[in-house]
């Protein structure tokens, strides 16, 4: 167990806390605030026991380059919203310059400020000198509240850990209750559903989850690779050639370790990758040849919704179907309609399946939504996540 900002005293202190402020942005606009709101608790705390909270973050992949389409000054406009009190902005193309220490250095405990960028610099990725020095010369405390960004060990992320105390924020404390709990001590029967276009991308999840869960059902694009494997006819459907063989090893895995595997037993079959394509559905032995599969068929989803409607704990990674098309949504959204009407724990690993919930309405009747959709994944895996193993533990 890691220490936490209730562990230590921050009173008077200049606190130094990274967050995931990598916000999905539209012409300037944040289009979804929920990493920014679930930062919030840990800002507040701070704030509440009087420490002068100095914010970092990264926003996007600018390469070490200060691009102002990056900036984090949107984040620090919608803060200053939900916090009801000014977030002191500082626009450096260099992200801690002497303007920027003068200002960290004024910070009145209570107060407020956020950095620019931290991957405007080059070092921050590689986690390199001079630039955590520099970090690390504005505050006293270190607080990782970061889950997004947990499995990068970065100069923000891992490298402040190396200077000064360390902490984790109630985020990251939440998000490794409830992920770590549903893989040690699940509620069974512990039901993994796993979807999205790639089996490679999941290869090493559905590994560690094989020897957790009792039944793993499989949905998306990633299906059409396991009928492959199979030997099934699967079209003119998405297929993850290099992985077919994985697909077999990973069936017989589940047969050996007496998980029950669940895959569509019909799919709803399209002639074109298009929202208004001609569709039908077909058992998934019988896909045609000049058809693709985009989304899991109605006797796969009453099958589904019985495994879940048993489970214990579920936890749902990566969609069953191209849900961005409503013609293709079906199985999505009643497998998240089916969530939604369980008891069971529901854990939602971030990413897509986060947005396919958020879509339909259902956030708010789901145990959890995971803030990091790779970092969620790493944790899934059974690795150690950087920015959190860099923290005191208790
Ligand atoms: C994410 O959105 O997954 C995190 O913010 C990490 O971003 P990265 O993949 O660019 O490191």
């Amino acid at each position: 167990m890691k220490k936490t900002v209730r562990d230590i005293d921050v009173k008077g202190k200049k606190v130094l806390v990274r967050c995931d402020f990598n916000v999905p942005m539209q012409d300037g606009e944040i289009t979804d605030d929920i990493r920014i709101t679930s930062a919030l608790p840990t800002i507040e705390y701070l704030m509440e026991n009087q420490a002068a909270v100095i914010l970092m973050s990264h926003m996007g992949r600018p390469k070490g380059e200060a691009k102002p389409e990056f900036s984090l000054k949107p984040v620090a406009d919608r803060l200053s919203q939900l916090l009801g009190r000014e977030v002191i902005f500082t626009p450096s193309d260099q992200v801690v310059d002497d303007h920027v220490k003068a200002s960290a250095e004024a910070l009145e405990p209570g107060q407020v400020m956020l950095l620019e960028n931290v991957r405007y610099r080059s070092e921050e990725t590689k986690n390199e000198e001079p630039f955590t020095g520099q970090l690390a010369s504005l505050g006293e405390i270190f607080v990782n509240d970061a889950f997004g960004t947990a499995h990068r060990a970065h100069c923000s992320t891992a490298g402040l850990a190396g200077y000064m105390p360390s902490v984790s924020g109630f985020l990251i404390e939440k998000e490794v209750k409830f992920l770590g709990d549903a893989l040690e001590d699940p509620k069974r029967p512990f039901v993994a559903i796993m979807g999205g276009a790639k089996v490679g991308d999941k290869i090493p999840v559905i590994e560690n989850l094989l020897k957790k869960v009792d039944t793993l059902i499989i949905g998306g694009g990633m299906s059409y690779t396991f009928f492959k494997a199979i030997g099934y006819q699967i079209g003119t459907s998405i297929l993850d050639e290099e992985s077919i063989k994985l697909a077999k090893t990973l069936m017989e895995k589940a047969m050996d370790s007496g998980v029950e595997m669940m895959l569509p037993v019909d799919t709803v079959c399209a002639r074109e990758f298009a929202p208004d394509s001609e569709k039908a559905v077909f058992n998934s032995d019988t896909m045609p040849k000049d058809m693709m599969g985009m989304d899991i068929g109605p006797k796969t989803i009453r099958l589904y919704q019985e495994a879940i409607a048993k489970a214990g704990t579920i936890v749902w990674n990566g969609p069953a179907g191209v849900f961005e098309m409503p013609a293709f949504a079906e199985g999505t959204k009643a497998i998240a309609e089916a969530l939604a009407e369980s008891d069971a724990v529901t854990i939602i690993g971030g990413g897509d399946s986060a947005a396919a919930v958020e879509q339909f309405g259902l956030a708010d009747k789901m145990t959890h939504i995971s803030t990091g959709g790779g970092a969620s994944l790493e944790f899934l895996e059974g690795k150690e996540l950087p920015g959190i193993a860099c923290l005191e533990d208790k």
